[in-house]
């Protein structure tokens, strides 16, 4: 059955063929039709035009009454698996403590950890299918999850399984990321070596030998996986097919971005520390450089040098880094918000930055992150607005009025 989208007043991020990331001044232009229509079939975009439609008898409906019709959004940065939640750490946080003091407490990730190994795999996944269905809700179509709450190779395993089980069972396109090195596990605290030998040696061939994960991740940062650890990481990653999608410069200028362009990474995020050297190492790649301004809003950080990025031609991709201890959040309409209020992104520069941006930090922009015929029909259709620019404008508002993911209304 074919479902058939009127009354669009206009029709955002339109493409007829499927396009590469965009990058630089061009991330101020979309392509977008007034007074549309389009049409769904079989989940994917069949077509769309201009004026008046004429449905088929059997078509379904929907009557967008003036509303804009956009791609979902791509979030290309979480880790939304996880056990409990971490809330008393913010008040030691409000209390003076760093996020670096905190984690040195044995808080911050290995408190994650902690609370995970107590967590079966079936409650593991109880816990997180509300945080897909929330995130499908306000606009999310497609979305990358890290592991990395597990720290052993069991339950690194038991986060990737349950990854693996929200897409079967979900309508979220979803990616798995292996983040065994997220953080130094207690035991290891004087071996940081045997650490990552447990990760080379055992863990990536067990991730790769139940084809758990597409890419492999590391927080290469001060107080946590040095660029020489890391490279070793990733080298041992490409030799079972993962590809590096990376942490860096959240709490530095780590060498991170370095390291991860270097092998050939599919995105590095974070990048609150970036200066000409690593600005130029970007420029030279096909890496996409991946910003989480929720993390600088929730744990007071700077925020990452965006205007500086995009001026100098560089592509940029935002993501939310849902997680319980630096971004508690899965909210892509606040992340466009912080955008414009934070980045000093102008309003279309956002609109590519958390679609096709997204969907290419995440390697699915061949299928996800504009409107092309033949793509997913992952859409969202807002209530009615001046202009595009209104949506990021009106912060703590949500502007969505339906979901449609995989051709399904939400
Ligand atoms: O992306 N920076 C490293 N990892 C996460 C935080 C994880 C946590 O604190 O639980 C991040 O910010
Ligand atoms: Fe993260």
């Amino acid at each position: 059955m074919r479902l058939v989208l009127k009354n669009i007043a206009r029709l955002l991020m339109i493409e007829d063929e499927p396009k590469a990331k965009v990058a630089g001044s061009d991330m101020q232009r979309v392509n977008s039709l007034e007074d549309a229509w389009l049409v769904i079939e079989d989940g994917k975009i069949a077509c769309f035009g201009e004026g008046e439609v004429i449905p088929f008898r059997d078509d379904e409906v929907v009557d967008c009454k003036r509303g804009m019709v956009m791609p979902a959004f791509c979030d290309s940065h979480t880790h939304l698996v996880y056990a409990g939640s971490r809330e008393k750490e913010y008040e030691d946080k409000i209390r003076g403590l760093s996020y670096e003091e905190i984690a040195k407490r044995g808080g911050g990730i290995l408190n994650s950890a902690a609370l995970l190994s107590e967590t079966s795999e079936a409650q593991l996944f109880e816990h997180s299918l509300p945080r897909t269905h929330e995130i499908i809700r306000s606009g999310t179509g497609a979305v990358e999850i890290k592991s990395g709450y597990g720290l052993n190779t069991r339950d690194e395993l038991k986060m990737l399984r349950v990854i693996k089980r929200l897409d079967e069972e979900t309508q979220l396109t979803i990616k798995a990321t292996f983040l065994g090195a997220h953080a130094l596990p207690r035991e290891f605290k004087s071996n940081p070596d045997g650490y990552v030998n447990l990760v080379i040696n055992e863990m990536i061939p067990a991730v790769a030998e139940e084809e758990l994960a597409a890419y492999i991740d590391v927080f290469c940062d001060r107080g946590f996986f040095t660029v020489d650890q890391t490279g070793r990481i990733l080298e041992a990653g490409k030799k079972f097919g993962l590809v590096p999608k990376i942490h860096a410069n959240e709490l530095d200028y780590s060498g991170g971005i370095q390291v991860g362009v270097r092998h050939g990474a599919l995105s590095v995020d974070h990048l609150e520390f970036v200066g000409e050297d690593e600005l130029a190492v970007l420029k030279n790649s096909n890496t996409m450089p991946t910003i989480l301004p929720g993390a600088s809003l929730f744990l007071g950080l700077s925020y990452a040098p965006v205007r500086t990025m995009i001026d100098a031609g560089l592509p940029v991709a935002l993501a939310s880094d849902y997680n319980p201890g630096s971004s508690p959040s899965g909210n892509m309409e606040l992340i466009m918000s912080l955008g414009i209020m934070q980045l000093k992104m102008l309003p279309f520069e956002v609109l590519n930055a958390v679609t096709l941006n997204g969907a290419c930090a995440m390697g699915i922009e061949k299928t996800h992150g504009t409107i092309t015929p033949g793509k997913v029909a992952s859409l969202i259709i807002t209530r009615p607005m001046p202009s595009f620019g209104f949506m990021p404008y009106a912060y703590g508002t949500s502007l969505i009025d339906k979901v449609i993911i995989n051709g399904k209304i939400q």
